[in-house]
C-alpha cells in the first residue's frame, strides 16, 4: 500500500488529499498543527485506519525532527508539502508598504519548511516505490505571471520553486521525483468564498496529476488540471 505524507491536512486542500488518497487505498500520514482541534480530520481518522495524525510546526525544526522519529524508517511514497500562508494583509505587502516581520514568517512557513521537511523524510522516500516530493506552490510564484500583488506571498512561492529545482538533481540520483503544483483558485480560508473551484475539485486534479508522475518529469510545475506551467 502506498504510503502519503501531508502538511496543512487539517483543512482546506490538505484535508482533502488526505480523503482523497485514503479512499483510493493508500495510508496517509497526515499532519497538522493542533490535531486535537482538527475536528474534521479526526473524524476521517476514526473511520479509516488508514489515516495516522501527527503533530508538527512545519517552520520549527525541533518539530519536524520530532515527527520524524515518530515516522522512524519507515518508506514514504509521496511527501506532499502542502502548509502554507497568506501573509500579511494585502495593503502590507507591497511596494508601498511592506510589513517586514510577516514577510519572515511566509518565507520560513512557504519556502524553508518544505525543504526542512524534505530533508527529514529524504531518507524514507529514498526507501519508497516511485517516491515523489511534491509541493503545493501556486502560479503567483511564476516568475514571468506580472500581477503586482502580495509581494511577500508571491515572493515565497517563486523561492520554494527554485528551491526544489535545486534540490532536483540530487534527488533524481535518489530516485525522487521533484514537483511544483498550482492546486487552482480554491474555495478554501486562504481562497475565499468567491474563488474557481472547490478543495474537492482541486484534490482530486491533483491526485490525479500526482500519480501519473515518474523520475522523468522531475523537475516539473504542473497545474491541477495536469498542465506544464511557466516557471
Ligand atoms: N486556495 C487557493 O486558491 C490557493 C491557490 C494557490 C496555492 N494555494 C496553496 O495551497 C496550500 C493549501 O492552502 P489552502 O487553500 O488549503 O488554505 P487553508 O485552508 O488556509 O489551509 C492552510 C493550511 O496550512 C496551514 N498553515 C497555515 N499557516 C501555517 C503556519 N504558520 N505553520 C504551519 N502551518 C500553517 C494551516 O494550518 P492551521 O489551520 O493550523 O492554520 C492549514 O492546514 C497552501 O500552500 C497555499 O499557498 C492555495
Amino acid at each position: 500500500m502506498e504510503s502519503v505524507l501531508i502538511t496543512g491536512a487539517n483543512k482546506g486542500i490538505g484535508l482533502e488529499l488526505v480523503r482523497g488518497f485514503a479512499a483510493s487505498g493508500r495510508h496517509v500520514i497526515a499532519c497538522c498543527r493542533a490535531p486535537g482541534d482538527a475536528e474534521d480530520l479526526q473524524a476521517l481518522a476514526s473511520a479509516d485506519s488508514k489515516v495516522e495524525v501527527h503533530e508538527v510546526h512545519v517552520s520549527d525544526g525541533d518539530s519536524v525532527a520530532t515527527l520524524a522519529k515518530q515516522i522512524g524508517d519507515r518508506p514514504i511514497d509521496i511527501l506532499i508539502n502542502n502548509a502554507g500562508m497568506a501573509g500579511p494583509d494585502f495593503q502590507h505587502q507591497g511596494l508601498a508598504d511592506m510589513d517586514y516581520d510577516g514577510w519572515a514568517e511566509v518565507f520560513a512557513v512557504n519556502t524553508m519548511a518544505p525543504l526542512r521537511v524534505l530533508q527529514a523524510f529524504r531518507a524514507n522516500l529514498a526507501q519508497g516505490t516511485n517516491p515523489r516530493a511534491v509541493t503545493v506552490t501556486s502560479q503567483m510564484g511564476a516568475i514571468g505571471l506580472d500581477m503586482p500583488v502580495m509581494f511577500a506571498y508571491c515572493s515565497s512561492k517563486g523561492a520554494v520553486n527554485k528551491v526544489m529545482r535545486l534540490a532536483a538533481p540530487e534527488l533524481k540520483k535518489e530516485g525522487i521525483t521533484v514537483a511544483l503544483v498550482h492546486p487552482g483558485f480554491v474555495k478554501t480560508d486562504m481562497g475565499g468564498p468567491s474563488a474557481h473551484i472547490t478543495a474537492e475539485e482541486s484534490a482530486a486534479g491533483l491526485i490525479s496529476v500526482i500519480d501519473a508522475l515518474t523520475i522523468d518529469d522531475s523537475p516539473c510545475f504542473k497545474t491541477w488540471e495536469g498542465n506544464d506551467h511557466v516557471w
